[in-house]
């Protein structure tokens, strides 16, 4: 149970509500006094989390990647609200597919929604907290991947890396409005995005391998950071990306064998 009530009054828009990471920084937020715009492409997993949390939230179907529906969404937000305070952007899309075998649908789709969903998403949200004025905040999700390359993750590891950097320059950019930008990278965080590798003993073990904490984290673990770059408790900090990894990023990243299978010679 959560003991502070750091957001009290703010309004939150939260991408990629609907499953995982994103569903648990809307509870964090909502626990700590938040309302809550629970924003995801899936309608049905979007208001699902909206009605879990209550009155105090509700559900926006839309593409983060679209211009028209994240400025809509903005819209609404401000329409329901009256304006946005916090912005947290964690829709995101995993593939797995060595460089030379991607193809091109592949690499955009990860860049599709990784990368320009997070520019279009941030360019809405920065318009409205520009517009509104007074202290506002956009906490991006990143991943170890930002920084850790892995095999069969060009597409991904190259969109988060672009991610930490676009959260780089927005902060620069918006600082003069009182708008801090950050990024959390999380290590491999048990959601039904890697539910697949999770259920799999020998890829799991090589993961756990090179978690120094020994498990993967909770998507509550990362939601408990973003709820920290999102109150005032981090007023100072801007352009920085906070790891929530166990410790993984001090380790290798783990090599899965299979993926190597044919490749030598
Ligand atoms: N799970 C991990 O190990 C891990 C590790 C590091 C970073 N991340 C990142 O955390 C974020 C959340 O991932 P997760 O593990 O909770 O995944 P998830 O698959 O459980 O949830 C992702 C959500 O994003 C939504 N989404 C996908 N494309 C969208 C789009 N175009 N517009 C709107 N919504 C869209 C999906 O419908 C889904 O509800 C992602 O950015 C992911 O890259 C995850």
């Amino acid at each position: 149970m959560i003991h502070v009530n750091r957001l009290e009054g703010r309004v939150a828009l939260v991408t990629g509500a609907g499953s995982g990471i994103g569903h648990a920084i809307c509870t964090r937020l909502a626990e700590e006094g938040a309302r809550i715009v629970a924003l995801d492409r899936d309608a049905a997993a979007a208001n699902a989390t909206a009605t879990a949390i209550g009155d105090d939230a509700y559900a926006v179907a839309a593409d983060v990647a679209n211009v028209e529906d994240m400025q809509r969404a903005v819209a609404e937000v401000v329409e329901r609200f009256g304006r946005l305070d916090i912005a947290v952007n964690a829709a995101g899309v995993g593939a797995s597919s060595l460089l030379v075998d991607t193809q091109m649908e592949t690499w955009q789709r990860v860049m599709d929604v990784c990368l320009t969903g997070v520019f279009v998403s941030s360019q809405a949200q920065a318009r409205q907290m520009i517009a509104q004025g007074g202290p506002a905040v956009i906490v991006n999700i990143a991943s170890t991947n930002a920084q850790q390359p892995g095999e069969g993750l060009a597409a991904y590891c190259a969109a988060k890396a672009g991610v930490d950097m676009l959260s780089r320059v927005a902060a620069l950019e918006l600082a003069p409005y009182g708008i801090r930008v950050a990024a959390v990278g999380p290590g491999l965080t048990d959601t039904p995005m890697v539910a697949r590798l999770l259920a799999n003993p020998s890829a799991r073990d090589a993961f756990l391998d090179n978690i120094p904490a020994g498990r993967p984290a909770r998507p509550e673990d990362i939601a408990a950071a973003v709820a920290f770059l999102a109150s005032d408790d981090a007023a100072y900090v801007t352009g920085q990306t906070l790891y929530v990894d166990g410790g993984a990023s001090m380790m290798r990243y783990p090599s899965l064998a299979s993926r190597r299978a044919g490749a030598a010679a």
